[in-house]
């Protein structure tokens, strides 16, 4: 995906500037030059000034003329109005920019109201965030989880800027392994309403097992002419696997029939995975209920329209039986019915793309979806692209997009387990991170001068709770999504270092501040005579365009990345500006970036899913 989305802000000076010197670039060097790169950095010497331009050696090479002439014709061209003093130009074409104090602090003050300075979408268009897409009859896992942390942080964004996104758990729900362990619950007789599942779990995992023949090894073993009781093992094996596979599939059709005992089995399998997945969202404080699932049982009846579709059209062929679909650029075709008149994962995500782009009218599609199922995607959506679904039906073009996300993986650098060996479940990792987290909480709390000391122990649960859950959510944002990452509680949770606590921490700090001052007056003016206040009210500046960029490129990490600078910025000024004890008007002012940058930390984890607690 594009990382280099430009989005303006009209708040940001540094925006402005960017603007102001493209314009000038065009007006030198004609159109042709109107998406040349202005290359507006900051300087790293804050005597030169707050940006620098370094367009003029790239452009000047290009043209053939010498670079510090064409930064002179840049400073003659360029209209900062009265954002910056004079820039200058230095060494061999670089362009100083030092911008008007007065102006940073109007736009400051601009940018201090509720919406801090994020621009609403006027774009009714719904946006659709596939998440979550737990698998009925068995165990969420931390792929889930991932998928879960990872959507709903980018559906907050998209609807902090102001569009409506409808969030779908895409279920894992219909189907032969349903099949399958619905008809192996109804054999061994299990009592459905008592049914817990762990037992579910197991009873998946016995199913698929038992309809897994070993038919090489028959083979083999006759060629190899191994023992008769080997052989006869192996053909016992194989005529139970064929049972199996028949009597599920017996199953399925009566499933798809309206069975009545068969569906309300089915829905008990549904409540009994779903209640746990409830669980899970609830303490990650993800708002999403039943009302979100919209699982492949829901597209059942899309399936047969799908393919009617492709063959109508003539967009797919038969091959041995099979249906597929070809594309020009590689030789595999995607499988969308199977010879035995089977449907896929595939045809079902088909029927999703039609529900969603042609239905509901979303003109984006974003996926939230291990890294592994890259492939799936882009040939489910190429597909879509060859039944011209990728088109709303008022003639939008839609963006399908697959988020891939690396795995969660444990100290040994293998995908995370238990000490037992087993893949580790949601629920036990989600407790420990609580489990951390309130004791991370309770051990600061002890200290008398702690803001939390004295607090009962429901209200150090709370807190704890916050911690915890905000150091996992914060690990699993923060770094590249495709890539794999370590899961360490003791670095997740530690209160310093690129870390969800510390962000946590730095808003309560300024949380208990505010409280002892007492006295902020919102309409005091905003005066910025430290070079510290002027660093800060420029990173606050950006806050808008970081959420403009995190909605363009879907990389929650660029939040994480801003809101760390920001918490590093304030602690720099916070270090060079008393606040409580500065005079009078100073204090004001002061007390007003505190104010200012506590919201946008609130603010900014917020879209994280990250919860604030006012104390720590
Ligand atoms: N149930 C799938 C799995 O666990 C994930 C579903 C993702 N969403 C989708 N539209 N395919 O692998």
């Amino acid at each position: 995906m594009s990382a280099t989305t430009s989005t303006s802000t009209p708040g940001d000076p540094r925006s402005a500037i960017q603007a102001a010197f493209s314009r000038a670039i065009t007006a030198i060097l004609g159109d042709e030059f109107a998406e040349a790169d202005p290359l507006i950095r900051n300087t790293t010497n804050p005597d030169h000034g707050d940006f620098q331009c370094n367009a003029a050696m790239g452009l000047a090479k290009r043209i053939g003329r010498k670079p510090r002439d064409l930064a002179e014709d840049l400073l003659q061209a360029v209209d900062l109005g009265d954002l910056a003093d004079p820039p200058e130009i230095a060494g061999p074409g670089f362009i100083n920019i030092r911008l008007r104090t007065d102006t940073i602090a109007a736009a400051v003050q601009q940018m201090d109201a509720p919406a801090l300075g994020v621009i609403p979408s006027d774009d009714p268009r719904p946006i659709v965030v596939d998440l979550c897409g737990v698998n009925v009859a068995k165990q969420m896992h931390v792929g889930h989880l991932r998928s879960t942390i990872i959507g709903d942080a980018l559906a907050r964004v998209l609807e902090r800027r102001g569009r409506a996104v409808v969030r779908e758990n895409h279920l894992g729900d219909w189907g032969l392994p349903i099949a399958m362990v619905l008809h192996r619950l109804r054999e061994a007789g299990t009592d459905l309403d008592a049914l817990t599942l762990t037992e579910l779990d197991v009873a998946y995992r016995e199913a698929q097992a038992s309809a897994r023949d070993d038919a090489a090894g028959l083979r083999a073993a006759n060629e190899r002419h191994a023992g008769p009781h080997r052989i006869a093992e192996l053909e016992a094996q194989q005529s139970g696997a064929e049972q199996a596979r028949s009597a599920a599939a017996d199953t399925l059709v009566a499933l798809q029939q309206g069975d009545d005992e068969l569906v309300r089995d089915w829905n008990r399998l549904i409540d009994v995975t779903m209640q746990a997945v409830y669980d899970a969202l609830d303490l990650l404080n993800v708002q999403m209920g039943p009302e979100n699932n919209r699982g492949e049982s829901f597209y059942r009846d899309h399936l047969q329209p799908v393919i009617d579709h492709f063959e109508k059209n003539k967009l797919c062929r038969t091959d041995d039986g099979a249906l597929v679909v070809d594309f020009e650029d590689r030789e595999r075709p995607l499988l969308i019915r199977k010879r035995d008149g089977g449907f896929l994962y595939a045809t079902s995500d088909l029927a999703a793309i039609h529900h969603r782009t042609q239905e509901t009218g979303a003109d984006r599609c974003i996926y939230v979806v291990d890294a592994r199922q890259k492939d799936h995607f882009r040939d489910v959506f190429d597909a879509a692209r060859i039944a011209q679904w990728d088109r709303t039906n008022d003639g939008h073009e839609v963006q399908l997009v697959h988020v891939p996300f690396g795995s969660i993986l444990g100290p040994d650098k293998k995908p995370l387990k238990t000490r037992s060996g087993t893949n580790l479940t949601l629920a036990s990792l989600l407790s420990e991170a609580v489990e951390r987290g309130t004791r991370e909480v309770a051990a600061r709390a002890e200290s008398p001068s702690a803001p939390t000391h004295g607090l009962d122990d429901a209200g150090i649960a709370a807190i704890g709770r916050a911690v915890g859950i905000g150091a996992v959510k914060y690990a699993d944002l923060s770094s590249d999504l495709v890539r794999d990452y370590v899961f360490d509680m003791d670095r997740m949770i530690a209160f310093e270092g690129d870390t969800g606590p510390y962000l946590q921490y730095a808003h309560a700090r300024i949380c208990t501040l505010l409280e002892k001052a007492g006295d902020l007056d919102p309409a005091a003016p905003i005066r910025l005579e430290d070079n510290q206040e002027r660093q800060l009210a420029l990173v606050l500046l950006r806050y808008p365009g970081v959420v403009a960029d995190v909605a363009a490129s879907l990389e929650p990490h660029r939040l994480c990345g801003y809101l760390h600078e920001l918490a590093d910025t304030f602690s720099g000024f916070y270090q060079a500006c008393p606040v409580l004890k500065a005079e009078d008007e100073i204090r004001q002012s002061r007390l007003r970036l505190c104010d200012l940058t506590r919201r946008v930390l609130e603010d900014g984890l917020g879209l994280l899913g990250i919860e604030a607690p006012p104390r720590m």
